[in-house]
């Protein structure tokens, strides 16, 4: 996979627990152009790449902006990011990829859970910019816990946007019902933030009846697995015939790289789907949030990164 190089110009403290990096390229050259919405793939470190989104203005070539949540429930990333990337250091990044798209609609409602704020914010920029019709939702735990509060009071969109505390007034909270029933036939949601945000958002919309293709979401992070039931499985691979035993506390990813079989990997947490593989035989035990629930159903593809067996052994397109 190639990889752009790039100088850490600036790290800041966003809010509480959360962490601004400013990336510039280290030729001086202008960096691939991204779209709202769009994500880079981080190298924190040998091995660990992480998934984040940019979060700045889409027009800007000259920089990347990305915040990154100290989250204690992740497996590691955002500990690392945190500890391990300074100001100064010199980090290789992905190309920004977008998965997470603004497509054509009457009028845009963002909205965003926690640091789900970062490819939301990028959104209205763009939105402004084009003069769409669209108003922000931002949701956080406190004000403590909420970046980029200074960049959107100094917006010129800033009245578009509506701030909602946990820790604030009944008045200011978050009501998603209400936003649904004032939004008209052709307005769009965008949701980004924790899995429960989502859920939250897009069973709401569309309990009110909300067609699927006016909901768009994006996940931030892997949901929490429970690996303490875990036990070993095999897989064999289908062009050789080899098994290999995959034990518990090992992904399927990593045990083979032991024997020399490499899948390309990225994020590791079932988000990005570039270690997707076909299986040929046996039941996969889904983990991603690639997949929708179709294709986990149809099981004959699975993310080896993340994902384990149901079946004593799967059998793999490798
Ligand atoms: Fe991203 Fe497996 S590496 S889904």
């Amino acid at each position: 996979m190639n990889t752009i190089a790039v100088r850490i110009v600036s790290k800041t403290q966003e809010a509480q627990d959360i962490a601004g990096f400013e990336l510039a390229s280290e030729d001086g050259q202008a960096l691939p152009p991204f779209s709202a919405g769009a994500h880079i793939d981080v190298h924190i470190a040998d091995g660990l790449v992480r998934q984040y989104s940019l979060c700045n203005d889409p027009a800007e070539r000259h920089r990347y902006r990305i915040a990154v949540l100290r989250d204690p429930a992740s497996r590691g990333g955002s500990q690392a990011a945190h500890e391990r990337l300074s100001e100064g250091d010199v980090i290789q990044i992905g190309a920004p990829r977008n998965h997470f798209e603004l497509g054509p609609a009457d009028d845009y409602l963002l909205l965003a859970g926690g640091i789900g704020v970062t490819p939301i914010l990028c959104m209205a920029e763009r939105l402004a910019k084009t003069g769409a019709r669209f108003a922000m939702h931002y949701c956080a735990r406190s004000p403590e816990r909420a970046a980029f509060l200074d960049r959107i009071a100094g917006a010129p969109f800033r009245d578009r946007v509506h701030l909602h505390f946990d820790s604030g007034a009944a008045g200011q909270k978050f009501d998603m019902a209400a936003l649904l029933a004032q939004a008209g036939a052709g307005t769009h949601l965008y949701v980004c933030g924790p899995q429960g945000f989502i859920d939250h958002v897009a069973g709401s919309a569309r309990g009110a009846g909300w067609a699927e293709h006016r909901i768009h979401f994006e996940y931030f992070g892997a949901a929490p697995q429970d690996a303490s039931g875990d036990a070993a499985f095999e897989v064999k691979l289908a062009s050789s015939g080899q098994t290999y035993v995959i034990p518990a506390g090992k992904s399927v990813c990593n045990a083979l790289l032991e024997h020399g079989i490499d899948i390309p990997i990225s994020c590791e947490q079932g988000v990005c789907g570039t270690c997707i593989t076909r299986v040929l035989e046996g039941t996969p035990d889904h983990r991603d949030l690639y997949f929708t629930d179709e294709e986990k159903a149809a099981n004959d593809q699975f993310t080896p990164c993340c994902s384990r067996a149901k079946t004593g052994l799967l059998v793999l397109d490798l």
